[in-house]
Formats: C-alpha cells, sequence, structure tokens
C-alpha cells in the first residue's frame, strides 16, 4: 500500500538474476564456460561437513599455508577452460562487474554488483564457491581460505605467505610499498620517525568511523537497492567505500582493477575480511533486523560453478547466515571498535 501511495507499482518491482545463456564478452572475455546441463538450485550440504574456521592469513601455521598453496597451485594447473581454472575463477568476478552476464529478461543490461546493497551478498556467495572448489581441489573438506586482517596491528602490509614469488599465492604487479603498510584509507605517511605508527593509528580510525557510519541502518550497511533491470551504482556501503577500495587501490596493479583483482590471490584473503567485517556487524545485538527484508534483496540469485562442476543458482537469502553455509571467521581481538577518532 505504502509504495501504491508513493506512485510505485509494486508488480514493477523484481529481484535481480542472470541470464544463464547470454553473457557479453564486452572486450574483456571474462564470461564463464557454458554449461550443457540444467541449472540447479543451491541446496546448502545435506551431509554434514565439518565447521570450516577462517583465520587471519598472518597466523596461518605452516601446515595451513601449504594446504591453500597447494590447492592454489592445483587450479593454476587446471586446463584454462575448466571452470575451475585460476583464470576463470577470477573471471567470475569480472564477469558480474564489468559489462559481463545480461540480467534475465532483458537483451542487454548487464549486472553490477559493486555500489549496491548486493556488494556483501554476492561476493559471499563468490568466496563460498572458490573456498569448497580449492577444498575439492585437494579433498579436504574442512579446508578454509584465510582472511587479510589489515583491521589489526598486526595484519596491516601483505601477509608473508603471499611474499614468496615461487608460490602460487605470488602475484607480480603488487606495489613495494603495500609490503610495508596497508592503507585503509587517507592514511599517507610523511617519512618521519614514527610516522608508520601513525598510518597504523589513522588505519584504526579509519575502521572505526567507517564500521559506525555503516552501522546506523541496515539500509546503509549495505548499500542502496540494486533491482531487476537496474544498472548503475545505486550507493554503495560505507565499508565497500573504505576500507574495502583502498586497500584494492594501493596494494598492486592488478588489485586496483576490478576485472583483474582476482588474478591476485590477495583478493581472495581481502574479500574474507569484508566478509568477516558483515559477519562481525551481524553478530552485534540491535533492536532493528539485521536483514532487509524486501523480497527483491533476498530472492537475487546469482550463478556459479560450484565443486560438484554443476551450475548452480544461488539466491541472496541463502547467503544471510553463513554457519549455514558451513563456515565461520576465528574470533580476534577488534582494537578498533573502541578507539577514539
Ligand atoms: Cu568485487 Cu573488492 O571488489
Amino acid at each position: 500500500l505504502l509504495l501504491m501511495l508513493r506512485g510505485i507499482d509494486p508488480a514493477a518491482s523484481a529481484p535481480v538474476s542472470i541470464d544463464p545463456i547470454n553473457c557479453l564478452d564486452s572486450g574483456l572475455k571474462c564470461c564463464p564456460p557454458p554449461s550443457y546441463k540444467e541449472i540447479v538450485d543451491f541446496k546448502p550440504d545435506s551431509q554434514p561437513t565439518p565447521l570450516r574456521i577462517r583465520r587471519p592469513a598472518h597466523t596461518l601455521d605452516a601446515e595451513a599455508a601449504q594446504k591453500y598453496e597447494k590447492a592454489i597451485a592445483l587450479m593454476r594447473a587446471l586446463p584454462r577452460d575448466h571452470p575451475w581454472n585460476f583464470i576463470q575463477q577470477s573471471n567470475v568476478h569480472c564477469a558480474y562487474c564489468s559489462g559481463g552476464h545480461v540480467q534475465l529478461g532483458t537483451k542487454n543490461v548487464t549486472i553490477e554488483i559493486h555500489g549496491s546493497w548486493h556488494f556483501f551478498t554476492w561476493h559471499r556467495a563468490y568466496l563460498y564457491f572458490y573456498e569448497r572448489i580449492l577444498g575439492k581441489l585437494i579433498n579436504d573438506a574442512s579446508f578454509a581460505i584465510p582472511f587479510w586482517n589489515w583491521d589489526d596491528l598486526a595484519g596491516m602490509s601483505i601477509p608473508t605467505i603471499y611474499r614468496d614469488n615461487t608460490s602460487s599465492l605470488f602475484n607480480p604487479t603488487r606495489y613495494p610499498t603495500a609490503l610495508n603498510f596497508t592503507n585503509l584509507g587517507g592514511c599517507e605517511g610523511d617519512g618521519t620517525p614514527g610516522s608508520l605508527d601513525k598510518q597504523k593509528l589513522c588505519n584504526l580510525q579509519v575502521m572505526h568511523r567507517q564500521f559506525a557510519a555503516a552501522s546506523n541502518s541496515t539500509s546503509i550497511f549495505f548499500g542502496g537497492a540494486l533491482r531487476a533491470g537496474g544498472g548503475s551504482f545505486p550507493g554503495g556501503s560505507p565499508i565497500e567505500n573504505s576500507p574495502h577500495s583502498p586497500v584494492h587501490v594501493t596494494t598492486g596493479a592488478d588489485m586496483s582493477q576490478i576485472s583483474k583483482s582476482g588474478y591476485d590471490p590477495l583478493f581472495i584473503a581481502h574479500h574474507s575480511n569484508v566478509d568477516r567485517l558483515w559477519a562481525i556487524w551481524e553478530g552485534i545485538p540491535g533492536k532493528s533486523s539485521k536483514v532487509i527484508a524486501d523480497p527483491d534483496f533476498l530472492d537475487a540469485s546469482f550463478l556459479f560453478w560450484d565443486e560438484n562442476l554443476e551450475r548452480v543458482r544461488i539466491r541472496v537469502r541463502d547467503v544471510i547466515d553463513p554457519r549455514k553455509l558451513g563456515y565461520v571467521y576465528q574470533d580476534v581481538p577488534l582494537k578498533w571498535m573502541d578507539i577514539k577518532t
């Protein structure tokens, strides 16, 4: 009724969904390999699987680091047209933002999941399938991707496991400055003694401010509504704007381009931390619901290749609870939560 009073026809709005056939390879060539099988609807694991615990990348023990390194090496070694191939998996991100996947029911309106309420939800789904595929490749259902804990004083630079240039976790386009410091937004140094400490404090303040700004309301936290047929950026979450974007831009050349950021394995750890911030916010008790009740949000759906080589349609409502997806984040101190700004 409210919608009708405002002059909006409720029947005209619908959740976004993806055309399984039509993907525009607009110059970037990042559309996925076609599927000749039926698309299946996502179902959470019917068999109990071990809970996957995502840990800070800078604290991974040698065994966990080796597993991760091996899984990415296997992904890189797959044939180029295999849906799990490292470049194919990187391109999944590209296809959801750079003029790739076409929205169902339109001829050529492509999906852009950034700058909208699908920023957190789409990346969560993407990481979920990525993690399950890596686990499959090393035959370990308990395998969990790490998170880049850049909101902690000890995590504010490229974690050691990503630095060895013979490792599958390496990317040659990173900036040398990123080895020293990860900038969460406007925390440049001046080269004076003690400057790095000031930059790190600045980072904690950015974290505090942005998290507080995002927490003002559920709709601010997620970002602007993107409904079927919408193609533009209706507005990003404060957390997407920063620290998310500055971390991309200051880490490296691949990391700073949406279409190529998946080429750097750091992308997964970066977004794992972004996803963790959603889980942290969700866990803070409050009066209002931490979910957008709008069906255009909850029933939006995306397509992914899964760990069984099925093409799967997953809805936003399937990704709201990480536990239902089988993973949690290791608890670590949140120094920025109570810091003065
Ligand atoms: Cu899909 Cu960090 O961007």
